[in-house]
Parts: structure tokens; sequence; C-alpha cells
């Protein structure tokens, strides 16, 4: 049943593309691949199995690798709890096609850094705010997660399963040990500014792919990416452009779902999905210094406030589907021009926590002409203050407006949000871990009056 479902999605999402193997070339390939392919003997730092766990370890020969239909390679044995799903020979390393001819013109964006000469005091803040880190190319910087030995490595409840982060040649790698054979996958992109945690991305020629292993700041560990089942390694999930529209600043897409040119990435949000392309704003102000009018840029402000919670929306409206191309949406424009209304009203489309429709239920919104910026500022990380977003609150009410002020005191300020936006688990957003779901906890942007958390909030401060 698992199996079946798998392989139907995959099928679905990788449906379209012509694979050069027939099928009878792709025997072959399996059975020359399956001579090359050698049992390691072993290697260095191997976690040791756990004798505690029932003994499911197979002698390597009893598997097969396959060519499936749709072109994922399979490794493993049909029916087996465990199985090595890769887009590409399992023998090879796989690498991005450099100097592709692009197919879509870039309509502008610079990235952040073209900014910095004229706007240096907001350029500096803004590389630390999780928007600008929110992609990167991958390094030993970037990525959160530890390569030292001993916690280097994600064990699976599979017991010939695991996976050790490595650094080699100067390149980083998720390498797949599967039943004595290994695999090397390698780190290309970082997603997530690593507040949560992150996920990270490979190239295997123009196609952009998800790896099995993500990282997760909670608890300091790497884990199975969300949606991951435990005990699988999974190497052929395909990065769709609106997982890059929402991550990236602009990427050219060849053909959906997951080809891009990878020269074209611009990494990490930048200015310019809040104020439009940059480029005619930079040339025109480079070639007249001395004006001050500021031209070819938008200024948000100036927008309706829908105009204003657009942009955000963008990215923040839980995930609704694009309906045409990405990248196409400009400040000013229209949302559901762009996208379809999200399916549900769930606090949390893929894994967002859906701030505009969540928000959009408070009557501080409902009564007020509120946008996003009321209380968060773009231009600065501001991350975990919970007193300066408390002190957002206090533009509107007075202390005396609550009821608690009697027993809190002048303490009420301190922290507004932990009763009135509570952080929480969302049932949409988890992670499969040998020991269990893993929950990242999200804020709720619906402002209200909850006694429950008011309770654990009174009891967590010891009043
Ligand atoms: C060559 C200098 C220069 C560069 C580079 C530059 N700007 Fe500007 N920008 C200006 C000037 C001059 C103004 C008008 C005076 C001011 O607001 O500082 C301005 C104003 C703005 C405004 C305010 C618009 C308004 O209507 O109030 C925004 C937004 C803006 N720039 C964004 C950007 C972004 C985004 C980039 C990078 C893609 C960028 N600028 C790069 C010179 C520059
Ligand atoms: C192009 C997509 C996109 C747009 C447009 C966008 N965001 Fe975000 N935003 C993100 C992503 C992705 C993250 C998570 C980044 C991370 O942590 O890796 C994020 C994170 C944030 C955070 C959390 C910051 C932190 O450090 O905890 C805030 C607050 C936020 N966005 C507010 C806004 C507001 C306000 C707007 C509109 C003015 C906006 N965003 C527009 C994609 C976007
Ligand atoms: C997440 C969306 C977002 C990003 C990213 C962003 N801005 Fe802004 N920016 C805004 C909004 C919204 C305003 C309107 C003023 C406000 O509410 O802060 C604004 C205002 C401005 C202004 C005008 C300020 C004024 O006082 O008139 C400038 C200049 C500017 N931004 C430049 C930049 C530059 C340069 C970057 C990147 C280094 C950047 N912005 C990144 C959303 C954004
Ligand atoms: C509709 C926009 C959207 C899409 C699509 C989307 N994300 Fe996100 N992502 C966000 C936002 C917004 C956040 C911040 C958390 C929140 O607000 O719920 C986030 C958070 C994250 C984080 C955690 C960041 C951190 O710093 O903790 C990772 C990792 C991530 N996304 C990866 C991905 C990957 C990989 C894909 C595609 C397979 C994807 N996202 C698709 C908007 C999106
Ligand atoms: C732009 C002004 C504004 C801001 C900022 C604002 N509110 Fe409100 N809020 C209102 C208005 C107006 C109402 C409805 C009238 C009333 O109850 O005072 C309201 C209502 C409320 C209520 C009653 C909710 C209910 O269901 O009856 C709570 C609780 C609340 N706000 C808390 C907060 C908190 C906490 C913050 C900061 C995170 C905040 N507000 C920020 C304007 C604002
Ligand atoms: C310890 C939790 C807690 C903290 C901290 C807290 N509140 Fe409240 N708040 C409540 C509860 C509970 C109520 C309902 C009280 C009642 O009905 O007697 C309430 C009521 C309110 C109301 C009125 C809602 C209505 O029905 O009209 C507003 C407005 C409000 N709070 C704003 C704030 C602001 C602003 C802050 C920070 C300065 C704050 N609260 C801090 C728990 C809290
Ligand atoms: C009334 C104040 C208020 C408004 C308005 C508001 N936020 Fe927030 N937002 C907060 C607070 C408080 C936090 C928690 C910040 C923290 O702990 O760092 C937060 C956190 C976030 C985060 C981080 C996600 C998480 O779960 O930790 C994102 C993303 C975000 N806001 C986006 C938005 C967007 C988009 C809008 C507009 C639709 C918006 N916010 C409007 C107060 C607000």
């Amino acid at each position: 049943m698992r199996k079946s479902l798998l392989f139907g999605l995959s099928v679905l999402l990788i449906g379209g593309i012509v694979y050069v193997n027939s099928r009878n070339d792709a025997e072959q390939d399996a059975a020359r691949l399956l001579d090359k392919l050698e049992p390691s003997g072993g290697w260095e730092n191997d976690p040791p199995l756990d004798p505690n766990r029932t003994q499911n370890h197979s002698p390597p020969g009893d598997f097969i690798v396959d060519l499936e239909p749709g072109g994922t390679w399979f490794v493993g044995k049909r029916g087996a709890e465990s199985e090595l799903l890769l887009p590409y020979r399992p023998v090879q390393i796989p690498s991005p096609s450099n100097d592709l001819e692009p197919v879509n013109e870039n309509p502008g964006f610079l990235g952040a850094d073209a900014c910095q000469s004229c706007h240096q005091d907001r350029h500096a803040s803004f590389v630390h705010t999780a928007h600008h880190r929110t992609s990167a190319a991958a390094s030993r910087t970037s990525i959160a997660g530890s390569f030292q030995p001993g916690q280097n490595v994600l064990k699976t409840n599979s017991q010939g399963l695991w996976f050790k982060m490595l650094e080699r040649d100067q390149r980083l790698f998720q390498q797949v040990s599967f039943y004595g054979w290994k695999c090397d996958v390698p780190f290309d992109v970082v997603t997530g500014s690593s507040k949560l945690g992150q996920t990270y991305l490979y190239w295997h020629d123009d196609g952009l792919f998800q790896m099995n292993v993500s990282y997760i700041t909670g608890t300091d560990d790497w884990v199975n990416s969300p949606g991951y089942p435990d005990g699988q390694a999974i190497y052929n999930r395909p990065v769709t452009n609106r997982c890059l529209e929402c991550h990236t600043t602009w990427a050219d897409v060849r053909r959906p779902p997951n080809h891009y040119t990878p020269e074209s990435l611009i990494l990490g949000i930048s200015c310019e999905r809040c104020h439009g392309p940059g480029r005619d704003h930079v040339r025109h102000h480079q070639s007249n210094p001395d004006e001050k009018t500021p031209r070819f840029i938008t200024q948000p402000t100036s927008l309706s406030r829908q105009q204003q919670l657009d942009i955000c929306g963008q990215c923040h409206f839980g995930n609704p589907k694009l309906k045409g191309a990405p990248y196409q949406f400009r400040p000013g424009d229209d949302l559901m021009d762009h996208y379809h209304p999200p399916q549900a009203d769930l606090p949390g489309g893929v894994h967002s926590s859906n701030q505009l429709v969540r928000l959009s239920k408070s009557p501080c919104f409902n009564e007020t002409e509120m946008t996003c910026t009321t209380c968060h500022n773009p231009h600065q990380s501001e991350r975990g203050d919970r007193e300066l977003f408390s002190q957002r609150c206090l533009k509107c009410h007075q202390p005396s407006d609550c009821g608690m002020e009697s027993t809190l005191g002048p303490q009420l300020s301190d922290n507004c949000i932990d009763c009135h936006m509570p952080a929480g688990a969302t049932e949409n957003m988890f992670m499969n871990t040998a020991q269990g779901k893993v929950f990242p906890s999200l804020r709720d942007h619906h402002i209200r009056v909850d006694k429950d958390l008011t309770a654990a909030y009174l009891q967590s401060i010891g009043k």
C-alpha cells in the first residue's frame, strides 16, 4: 500500500518527462550496475548495529537496482520495508548543468547586494533577516547541522539504513548507507534561516531535488525531511517552482516540475520581492546621482491596504497554487490574479502558518487599518523580542484594557503575545524520526483571549 502510494506520487510529479532508456536498456543498465556496486567492507565510525532491534539485515545480493517507469532508480528488495529512490544512477555523483542558455529573460531582479551602495543602513540590517537568509549556497557556514564525527549521523528504524554527513574534496555530502551499499548525494542549496530548521536541495543536471536528511533547530539534530517516512532514503522528490518562489528571489524555470537554469538562481529573498525588480531603478540612479526623487521602484505605503497585504500574501497566505508561471507577482498586483485561494482554512498550508488568513479573524485587524508592518519591520530581524512586539500592541491598547493587569501589574507589558498569539505545534508540519514525530512550533496570528493558554503562561512564569 505504502509502496504504491509513493510510486503513484513519483509518476504524478515526474510525469511528462521523456526518458531515453527503454525498458530493455534499463534492465541491462541495472545488471551492469549490480556488478559495479560493491557492498562496502565497513568504514570508520559506522554506527554499531543496535542489538535491541530486530535483525532485519538482509544480504546485499538480494537487492535489485531497477529503473522504474517515470525515471526513478530503485535500489532495494521489492516489498521490503526500506528502499532507496534516486533520479540518477546510484553509482554517479550528480552535478548541475552549467552554461545552459536561459529560457526566460530575468525581468530585472538583481538581489539585495545591488542595493547596498545607496541604501547602506537598510542593507546592513537586512542581511540578518530570515528573508535574506532563507536560501543560500551550501557550505559549512550556511549548513546549521554538524559534520563532526559522532554528531553527523542520522539513524533510522531500519537496521540497514543510515545517513552520514561528510566533507570530501571540498564538497559536502549526505552519504546513504543502505545495507552496506554506499551512495553519496551532494549538498548544493540550503533552504531555511534555521529558525525552525533547514532542508537541503541538490542538482542533477538542470533538475532540482530535495534531500532526505533535514536539520531541526529545536533539538540541534539531523532528521528526515518533513513528510518523509522514517526508514526510507528518498532523493527523488522534485523541488517545485512554488517552493522556490517562496524561498528565493528569482529562478529561470526551464520546465515544470523542477527544471531550472542552475546559474540563474538568485538565492535569499531580496528587497525586490516587496519593492519590485530593481534593475531600472539602479540604472536610473547610477546615471543620475543628483536625482533625489525615486524612480522605477515601488514604495509599499503608496499602495492600498489590501495591496500591501497582498505583497506579504505571496508567501504568507497558506500555500495557494499558482494560476500561471511563478515570479510574476509585482507590488500593486491583486494576489488573486496570480494564485488560487488557499484550499482550507487551516493554520498551515504545506508548512506555513498562514498569517494572512489567521490575522484576518482578529478584531484588531478588522476594526483598524492594520497591515503586517504595523508589527513587523521588514528591514530588520526582530525575532524573539517579545517586549518590542508588545510595544506594538500598545500602539493601540492600554495595559488597563487587559483583564490581567491587576494580576500581573507592570510585568504585563513584557509579553502580550504568549497569551494572545500563542505559539504551538501545528498538525500540518512534522518530521518522522526513529523516536516518533517531531512538531516545530509556529505562532498563531489569530489574536484572541484564550483561558487555557493564559493559565499555562501564568504557570510558566510561576504566578
Ligand atoms: C545608485 C543609487 C541607488 C541604488 C543602487 C538603489 N537605489 Fe533605491 N533609491 C535611490 C535614491 C536616490 C532614492 C530616493 C531617495 C531616497 O529615498 O533615499 C531611492 C529610493 C528608494 C526607495 C523608496 C521609494 C519611494 O518611493 O520612497 C526604495 C523602496 C528603493 N530605493 C529601493 C531600492 C532597491 C530595492 C534597490 C536595489 C535593487 C535600490 N533601491 C538601489 C538610489 C538608489
Ligand atoms: C517571496 C516570499 C516572501 C515574501 C514576499 C514575504 N515573506 Fe516573510 N518570509 C518568507 C519566508 C520563506 C520566511 C521564512 C524564512 C526562514 O526562516 O527561512 C519568512 C519569514 C518571515 C518572518 C519571520 C522572521 C523571523 O526572523 O522569525 C516575518 C515576520 C515575515 N516573514 C514577515 C513578512 C512580511 C511582513 C512580509 C510583507 C511585507 C513578508 N514577510 C513578505 C517569505 C516571504
Ligand atoms: C518583506 C518585504 C520587504 C523587503 C524584503 C524590503 N522592504 Fe523595503 N519596505 C517594505 C515596506 C512594506 C515598506 C514601507 C514602509 C514600512 O512599512 O516599513 C518599505 C520601505 C522601504 C523604503 C522607504 C522608506 C521610507 O521611509 O520612505 C526603502 C528605501 C526601502 N524599503 C528599501 C529597501 C531595501 C534597500 C531593501 C533590501 C535591502 C528592502 N527595502 C527590503 C518592505 C520590504
Ligand atoms: C507558500 C510559500 C511557501 C512554499 C511553497 C514553501 N515555503 Fe518553506 N516557508 C515558508 C514560510 C512563510 C516559512 C516560515 C514559517 C511559517 O511562517 O510558517 C517557511 C519555512 C520553511 C523552512 C524553515 C525555515 C526556518 O528558518 O526555520 C524550511 C526549511 C522551508 N520552509 C523549506 C521549504 C521547502 C524545501 C519548500 C518546497 C519543497 C518550501 N519550503 C515551500 C513559505 C513557503
Ligand atoms: C492597529 C491597532 C491595534 C493593534 C496594533 C493591536 N490591536 Fe488588539 N484590538 C484593536 C481593536 C480596535 C480591537 C477591538 C476593540 C477592543 O476590543 O479594544 C482589538 C481587540 C483586541 C483583543 C480582544 C479580542 C477579542 O476577541 O475580543 C485582544 C485580546 C487584543 N486586541 C490584543 C492585542 C495584542 C496582544 C496585540 C499585539 C500583538 C494587539 N491587540 C495589537 C486594535 C489593535
Ligand atoms: C497572562 C496572560 C495575558 C497577558 C500577559 C496579557 N493578556 Fe490580555 N487578556 C488576557 C485574558 C485572560 C483576558 C480576558 C480577561 C477577562 O475577560 O477578564 C485578556 C483581555 C485582553 C483584552 C480585552 C479583550 C476584550 O474582551 O475586550 C485586551 C485588549 C488585551 N487583553 C490586550 C493585552 C495586551 C495589549 C497585553 C500586553 C500589554 C496583554 N493583553 C497581556 C490574558 C493576558
Ligand atoms: C499585531 C501584531 C502582528 C501583526 C499585525 C502581524 N504579526 Fe506576524 N508576528 C507577530 C508576533 C508577535 C510574532 C512572533 C515574533 C517572534 O517571536 O519572533 C510574529 C511572527 C511572525 C512570523 C514568524 C512565524 C512564526 O510562527 O514564528 C511570520 C512569518 C509573520 N509573523 C508574518 C506576518 C505576516 C505575513 C503578517 C501580515 C499578514 C503579520 N505577521 C502580521 C505579530 C504580528
